[in-house]
């Protein structure tokens, strides 16, 4: 069945969520953070994934802004930097991510091909229109969907339920994309037809489901979606 809908995930796959962290490192008067920002972005990351799962399992679901406050607070502490105005300028930037460089392109050709486009994110509506209008790609994507309407986050099956209501697709008609290994494992056991973006060539996930397609980055999607 051709595929008629292409399923982005947000925060690693559109939006470079190291980028918080390397401009800040990057800034006047940083040096002790300029050290150490690449484990406290990658800290930040594990954490507030760990907390999207342990909340979801646990049935405490809070949005994700606060898990993201939670895993920059763990990691922070973890790098011995008590830093109010750190902390306060990593959380601004947080909402000002960049897209990766093919992200613009990449969305209006699927457009061009008559594909409907959309985030599919654990990350709240607030956080995600900051991000998509700072990226400016708001003309490419026919809309944001996030896991704020079900109350509980990725890889519960209530939300890849959101796509089809959405979009009145059947579940093999969905390209679904993610780099986060287990959001592509997850949607593949869901039904979707999957990409796993695998930019910093990680092992695939031991897990029951395998991502159909594994890519270096999103330039090719158009492509696929036109083969398949
Ligand atoms: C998201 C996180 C998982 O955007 O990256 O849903």
């Amino acid at each position: 069945m051709p595929i008629t809908t292409c399923i982005f995930d947000a925060y690693g796959t559109l939006f470079d969520v190291s980028a918080a962290a390397r401009e800040a490192a990057a800034e006047p008067n940083r040096a002790k953070f300029a050290a150490v920002w690449p484990r406290v972005a990658q800290d930040w990351r594990l954490k507030q994934l760990q907390y999207t799962w342990l909340r979801a399992i646990s049935d405490a679901h809070t949005d994700f802004w606060e898990v993201t406050q939670d895993g920059l607070d763990w990691a922070m502490e973890n790098n011995d930097l008590a830093d109010d105005e750190l902390r306060a300028r990593l959380l601004q930037l947080y909402w000002e991510l960049s897209a990766y460089p093919e992200v613009p392109t990449m969305l209006a050709t699927l457009k061009e091909a008559g594909l409907s486009t959309a985030i599919l994110s654990n990350g709240s509506a607030d956080m995600l229109a900051g991000a998509v209008d700072s990226a400016k790609l708001g003309d490419v994507l026919d809309d944001t969907l996030s896991v704020d309407s079900v109350g509980v986050f990725k890889p519960h099956k209530s939300v890849y339920d959101l796509v089809g209501k959405r979009f009145g697709c059947e579940p093999k008609e969905v390209l679904f994309v993610s780099s986060n290994g287990w959001d592509a494992a997850g949607a593949a056991g869901y039904g979707f037809q999957t990409v796993w973006v695998n930019r910093a060539n990680e092992p695939v996930d031991r897990l029951p489901w395998r991502p159909h397609h594994i890519m270096k980055d999103l330039s090719a999607i158009p492509d696929l979606a036109n083969s398949l």
